[in-house]
């Protein structure tokens, strides 16, 4: 059943853990995603962002999900992931999307209010929920506390920003960013500023750049040759805090894509026969599967089915 992300992320936040949403860019993603769903009985966001629809046609994506939909008894959203204008929001609820994000979070705050205003005002009417953003999700490490400052999102900016707006669910930058490589020394995000805002803002919160590059993933995908130097992310004890904190959305690509990697990787370098890209890309989508499960017990998400 197709809901729109206001509704899962309200539930969550009532009993207190996270809904995950993972993005899509093809069939594998979207039936690991659903499958996993399934197996844990869990509410799940699938999330297309703006280059997953240049790649693959909102179209095809759009059909995709509805046929899923069909299959999967657990409620599911699907949601615009990083929107940047009116033309591709529009466009994504014509296509059914339940949910849009508009991240103007590059803007200053008063164009950002303005521009997020306007998506509100298109999305309501049709029922579809809207995230946004405010902050910047850079590298914080080595920042001063002034740009500190400057690159999180301030609580009491974060207060008007939402009560301007009338969003669903507000983004917030804590330290988190988004790729493979979040920190050069300890993860570490800003959980009293999490707090803060928690306290200020009434709507469900959103962690962005969530993934955890876990060594499982990545020690399995370096050894069949990925280059990955020395990627960090968040760490799961860190997930836990973020959500008894009052996070309830959680959004995750990276790991996808690792786990989709060690798992081609390692049939090219084990199975130089097989050239059926069944063979090649189904163990590509039980890994991704096995990701996303272990992300929905993570995010205490598992059997949350109401
Ligand atoms: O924020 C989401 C992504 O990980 C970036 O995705 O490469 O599809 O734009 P993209
Ligand atoms: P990761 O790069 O940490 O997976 O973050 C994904 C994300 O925020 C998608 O919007
Ligand atoms: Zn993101």
């Amino acid at each position: 059943m197709l809901v729109t992300c206001r509704k899962l992320l309200n539930a969550a936040g009532a009993k207190g853990y996270a809904v995950g949403a993972f993005n899509i860019n093809n069939l594998e993603s979207l039936l690991a995603i659903t499958d996993a769903s399934g197996a844990e009985s869990s509410p799940v966001i699938v999330a297309a962002t703006p280059s997953a629809i240049r790649y693959a046609g909102l179209e095809y994506l759009a059909a995709m999900v509805k046929t899923a939909e069909k299959s999967v008894s657990v409620p599911m959203a699907l949601h615009l992931d990083h929107g940047r204008d009116v033309e591709t929001v529009s466009k994504c609820i014509g296509m059914g999307f339940t949910s849009v994000m508009i991240d103007a979070s590059h803007l200053d705050i008063e164009e950002n209010i303005s521009l997020t205003r306007h998506v509100v005002g298109l999305a309501h009417p049709k029922s579809v929920s809207v995230e946004a953003e405010l902050g910047r999700l850079a590298g914080v490490e080595e920042s001063t506390v002034e740009e500190k400052e400057a690159i999180l999102t301030s609580p009491e900016a974060a207060k008007e920003f939402v009560e301007r707006t009338n969003v669903d669910a507000l983004a917030v930058a804590i330290g988190t960013s988004h790729g493979a490589y979040k920190f050069r020394a300890k993860p570490q995000l800003d959980f009293e500023r999490l707090e803060a805002i928690r306290k200020m803002v009434e709507v469900p919160l959103v962690l962005h750049g969530a993934s955890g590059v876990p060594s499982w993933i990545v020690e399995k995908a370096k050894k069949y040759g990925t280059e990955l130097g020395s990627a960090k992310g968040i760490p799961d004890e860190q997930i836990r805090r973020a959500i008894s904190l009052g996070i309830t959305k959680i959004n995750i690509d990276t790991d996808l894509r690792l786990a989709f990697v060690g798992a081609i990787r390692e049939i090219l370098v084990t199975s130089p026969k097989q050239f059926d890209p069944r063979k090649i890309l189904g163990p590509a989508k039980e890994a991704m599967k096995e990701l996303v499960r272990r992300k929905m017990r993570l995010f205490g998400s598992s059997s949350k089915h109401p």
